[in-house]
């Protein structure tokens, strides 16, 4: 028989929804806490998955007991409640990116070693079948050349939260969304040697509660001889996330949105489209899967390994924000 997962939920705003649907959907799991400090999303996540409501994590964690946690609070409030689980033996889902400061979440991951915690990060892309299928099939070529492309139309239509708008809030288009590919990238293609970048706001200016940058571009130099771009766009026709690789024997497309990837192989075209379903569902059922056995040896996202991936992120940051 399958173990019975007792769950909980620190941080219960945005996307705390999408897990706890996932968490909801399991019949090995049970969702027996939530905790946040925000009264209407506790009582609004409470009301629609259950679950005991606490606006103190430790308490939560000492009543509740969960088997596992998921931490879906905002970047900056990472350190406490990850090391009140780690003390407590408690493994933790915790989402991207591990922190806003790179010195402080290397820090924090070498006090989560010593504790000798559990923890994946929610870097999605890891996890999904059409990385998984492109890894095969990219096993026997060389690549030299990556280009990635993240566009939405959050500059035109203004559609997200104010906050959203605000970089010192949000950190923006780089922090915020680029890091799932830029973690993807080092994920597939090693670490990243040198960093080169620019920003424009062709649209609207910055001012008091616009100050994020509209189009990115960015230039990266990896270990192995790869050169790499990622452009971002919050001035697109609609939601893209889209990662071109050019191989020696093969080119590589794959939409991430779409969870497809497609394969120009000499005079053929194969592809492959994973199955339909939340994107966050393959990360979560790795998770429990790792939660339910104990062996922790598939994390496909470690936290030591997700602080590259912000490190690597800000270095982006810096270089497109260096220039005037
Ligand atoms: N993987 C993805 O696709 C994806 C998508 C959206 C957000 N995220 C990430 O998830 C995290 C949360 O984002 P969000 O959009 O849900 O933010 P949000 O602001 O909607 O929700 C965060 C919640 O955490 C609560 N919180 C803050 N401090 C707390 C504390 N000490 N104890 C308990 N609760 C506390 C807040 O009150 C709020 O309800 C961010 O790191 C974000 O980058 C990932």
């Amino acid at each position: 028989m399958e173990k019975h997962i007792r769950a909980a939920v620190i941080g219960t705003g945005g996307i705390s929804g999408v897990h706890l649907s996932f968490l909801k959907s399991r019949k090995d799991t049970e969702i027996v806490a939530l905790c946040d400090v925000n009264a209407e999303n506790l009582e609004r996540r409470q009301r629609e998955y259950g679950g005991r409501p606490y606006n103190d994590f430790n308490a939560m964690l000492d009543e509740a007991k969960p088997d596992a946690v998921w931490l879906c609070t905002p970047p900056q409030v990472r350190r406490e409640p990850i090391l009140a689980c780690a003390r407590r033996g408690v493994p933790v889902f915790c989402e991207k990116p591990v922190g806003r400061d790179a010195s402080q979440a290397a820090r924090l991951a070498a006090e989560l070693r010593r504790a000798g915690a559990r923890v994946q990060v929610g870097y999605l892309f890891r996890s999904i079948p059409a990385v998984r299928r492109l890894r095969e099939w990219m096993a026997d070529d060389e690549v030299y050349a990556v280009q990635s492309l993240y566009a939405c139309g959050m500059g035109v239509h203004r559609s997200s939260r104010a906050w959203f708008y605000v970089k010192e809030l949000s950190g923006g288009a780089l922090i915020d969304q680029a890091t799932h590919n830029l973690d993807l990238l080092r994920g597939l293609f090693g670490e990243v040697k040198e960093v080169r970048g620019m920003a424009t706001n062709p649209r609207q200016r910055k001012k008091p509660g616009y100050t994020i940058e509209e189009v990115i571009g960015v230039t990266l130099r990896f270990a192995g001889g790869i050169v790499g771009s990622h452009l971002h766009t919050w001035l697109g026709d609609r939601w893209r996330n889209e990662i071109v690789i050019s191989g020696v024997k093969r080119a590589y497309r794959l939409n991430l949105n779409q969870g497809l990837l497609t394969v120009e192989d000499g005079p053929e075209t194969r592809s492959f489209q994973q199955p339909a379903g939340s994107i966050h569902a393959h990360q979560n059922e790795l998770f429990l899967s790792m939660v339910a056995s104990g062996d922790w040896s598939a994390n496909p996202s470690s936290f030591d390994d997700a602080v590259k991936s912000l490190r690597l992120t800000l270095d982006c940051d810096a270089a497109v924000s260096a220039r005037p």
